[in-house]
């Protein structure tokens, strides 16, 4: 079968090899792939500054936002031939970690967990997968190949959560305002869900045109465009944070109202630097009971949220989240990044 891999840490050595179908190790549920959506991390994998192949092997499948479908499956494991599935990211650690022991391996506190198409665990960019009925999830037939921003999705489920819990500290509180920076899929469907709260919603991304304008103003949303002004009109209650480039978080962090919750979902390529007072930040944060967090990955329970979250959405409006369809054996193009990209995806069906 085809599959899209990497020699870690090495740019310029991803490529389209020819490789044996998937080991039985890898779990009972057999997937054709439909797509496998490109985001940073990949991004990142294929120019040799992330990414760790499975033991004792050189070179990793890529992919770990995937849509397919079951070609085979073990009688009463909960999934059946057919159904339209969607791979969970990351399995527990091996010791496990008292989170990963619950279930909740996005919280791992040992850093041994592993992640389908990141680290030590080949991922689903390939015409066929395998995988465990318990990390497969079953999603709405009618989403079809809009099931690839279930991935997406359930990271900002989870982003979403965690600010309701952190929110839930006050009887009191009851958000009205979200202001997400970053127009891109993660920053998209953050303001989706913001939207599907019931917020006011507003988004800052550095574009000025292209898509993403409109897709905010479709959600009921205000786009800023290029950046916020200092006198805004609104007070974010929850700022989720989407970029990962410190100007942004550091101006997310000034952003902060009392008693506001900043989520900090984007990665930080590690790139650029900035200064920052930390005295100054540490009085406002204390004297203003401001709570800033990090949120990565996401566990089963925020796919299944997320699930809800795209079968509630309007599919006009997802499909115009996938921006461009790349077919596999064109794979280089779906990193080349176009002005108007928001979502691109390697379509195994062209
Ligand atoms: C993925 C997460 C993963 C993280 C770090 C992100 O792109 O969506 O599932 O945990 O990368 O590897």
């Amino acid at each position: 079968m085809r599959a899209l891999t990497v020699m870690p840490g090495r740019a310029g050595s991803a490529r389209l090899d020819e490789t044996p179908d998937p080991a039985a190790d890898e779990g009972p549920v057999l997937v054709r792939t439909l797509a496998v959506g490109i985001c940073g991390t990949d991004v990142e994998i294929v120019s040799g500054r992330y990414g760790w192949a499975p033991p004792g092997q050189d070179r990793l499948i890529i992919g770990h936002e995937s849509v397919g479908r079951v070609e085979d499956a073990p009688a009463n494991c909960g999934l059946s031939t057919g159904d339209l599935v969607v791979g969970i990211v990351r399995r527990p650690d091996p010791v496990p970690c008292r989170y990963c022991a619950a279930g909740e391996w996005d919280m791992c506190a040992n850093g041994r967990y592993s992640e389908r198409g990141i680290k030590e665990l080949n991922g689903y960019a390939s015409d066929r997968f395998r995988i465990e009925p318990a990390f497969a999830l079953r999603i709405d037939p009618s989403l079809g190949l809009l099931g690839v921003l279930l991935e997406p999705a359930s990271v900002v489920a989870k982003a979403w959560d965690h600010v309701e819990r952190i929110g839930s500290r006050s009887g009191a509180w009851a958000p009205r305002t979200v202001l997400v920076t970053g127009a891109g899929p993660i920053g998209l469907l953050a303001a989706l869900i913001g939207q599907q709260r019931g917020l006011e919603v507003h988004v800052m991304d550095r574009v000025t045109s292209g898509p993403k304008p409109q897709l905010v103003r479709d959600l009921g949303g205000t786009y800023h465009a290029g950046h916020l002004p200092d006198d805004i009109d609104f007070a974010p209650d929850v700022i989720i944070e989407c970029t990962g480039a410190p100007s942004v978080v550091l101006d997310a962090l000034n952003r902060n109202t009392p008693s506001g919750i900043v989520c900090l979902a984007g990665i930080s390529s590690g790139q650029h630097r900035i200064h920052l007072d930390v005295g100054v930040l540490n009085k406002s944060m204390v004297l203003e009971n401001d709570a800033v967090f990090g949120s990565v990955n996401a566990n089963r329970r925020h796919y299944e949220i997320a699930a809800e979250v795209l079968a509630k959405a309007d599919k006009d409006w997802l499909s115009r989240l996938i921006s461009r369809r790349v077919p596999l054996t064109h794979w280089a193009e779906a990193f080349d990044r176009h002005p108007d990209d928001v979502k691109v995806v390697l379509d195994f069906t062209l």
